[in-house]
């Protein structure tokens, strides 16, 4: 086959006009970014090219460009982390370039040496890393893309293809300590189906989302929360996978996430709690479920006091409490801590994310780059 990425051939050009910091406290999710770039050009030809670090810049893109029309693009979402110690770290990215990888091959797009991208990015976090701000809470958000860059109105697959990496520096999704949402359950629309591509981290799966989300908005509520089918399958929460915590009908406390069954996106969030849970819940009498739940169960589950959490997972906000649910206009209240904007397995799941992605207890998870 034709060479794969090679971290060993990268060349750094360093800008002449380095940014100013803004003021952590201002910063807003994915609005300003890092002095620099990491791409790397691919084509069928001679495969992956020599990766490149430059000043961050606009593309030139040619207006047939495949990407633009035929939405050939993948992308990911994680985030570098300072540690008390000023150590840089990523938080599985193993996943995260499984994932990227998965989804380009969906989408006749080259695959790539994940160690080799793992190298590559180690580098360009280094080299940023006035950007990371050292508070907890902060971090530098990485957005991975990949896109077909064929100049051609043709339908089929890319000839050609930039893999690139841009960083944001972010601060906490809840500066003021969580905020508890309101769900509408969107009927009218559906993000996935089986044999679809609701598995995948495509741009061409989020652009539909957002008039469904607006909708909900207009109406009050925060988020809106995914059905599917005439079942009404609870899958995801806006752009974040759904957990529910409950007593189920046979009296056993459960925390449950619909299953990876094609349509729901291999959140590392979502990977990450249910492996928390299933190692550290048990103890406390909890059942561990990944399968179909539906949104009547949840409503049933609150009517009969059941319900015990609601809450959603995600790059961005780790974990994002539920307060209520409304669904065919009727509404179901999800319970929280006495006095609390979270309840008590969401604030569980939230520490211990953060201790392992800061550092603050040893874990394989956390890479140190
Ligand atoms: C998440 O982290 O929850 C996401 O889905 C990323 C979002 C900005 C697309």
């Amino acid at each position: 086959g034709t060479p794969d990425l090679d971290a060993s051939k990268l060349t750094i050009e360093t800008t002449a006009t380095p940014k100013p910091l803004l003021d952590p406290k201002e910063l807003i999710f994915g609005r300003t970014f890092s002095d620099h770039m990491l791409s790397v050009e691919w084509t069928a030809q001679d495969g992956w090219l020599a990766p490149r670090i430059t000043p961050y810049q606009n593309l030139s893109l040619d207006p047939s460009t495949c990407v633009l029309h035929y939405a050939f693009t993948c992308f990911e979402g994680m985030k570098a982390y300072k540690d008390a110690d000023s150590r840089i770290r990523l938080f599985r990215p193993d996943r995260n370039m499984h994932r990227l990888n998965r989804s380009a091959a969906r989408i006749a797009l080259p695959t790539f040496s994940s160690d080799a991208f793992i190298s590559l990015i180690s580098r360009f976090v280094n080299l940023e890393q006035r950007f990371i701000p050292s508070q907890k809470g902060y971090s530098l958000y990485l957005r991975p893309t990949l896109i077909g860059t064929q100049k051609t109105l043709g339908v089929g697959p890319p000839g050609s293809a930039l893999l690139f990496v841009i960083a944001s520096p972010v601060g906490p999704y809840y500066p003021t300590g969580f905020k508890a949402v309101t769900l509408e359950a969107t009927e009218h629309a559906v993000r996935a189906w089986p044999g679809g591509v609701g598995d995948r981290k495509l741009g061409a799966n989020y652009a539909p989302c957002i008039v469904p989300q607006i909708d909900a908005s207009r109406r009050g509520f925060q988020q809106n929360l995914w059905l599917f089918g005439e079942e009404g399958y609870v899958t995801e929460v806006g752009t974040m996978n759904m957990f529910v915590a409950w007593v189920n009908e046979d009296g056993v406390k459960e925390l449950i996430t619909a299953p990876l069954d094609g349509t729901i996106l291999e959140g590392v969030t979502r990977e990450s709690v249910l492996a928390l849970a299933r190692e550290r819940l048990p103890a406390e009498g909890w059942k561990i479920s990944e399968r179909k739940y539906t949104i009547a169960e949840v409503k049933k589950a609150a009517e009969e006091g059941r319900l015990l959490e609601g809450f959603g997972t995600g790059t961005a906000a780790v974990v994002s409490p539920v307060k209520g649910i409304t669904w065919r206009g009727q509404n179901i209240e999800v319970p929280l801590s006495p006095g609390k904007e979270t309840g008590p397995l969401a604030q569980k799941f939230w520490d211990w994310m953060c201790e392992i992605q800061y550092g603050e207890t040893k874990h394989d998870w956390s890479y140190v780059v």
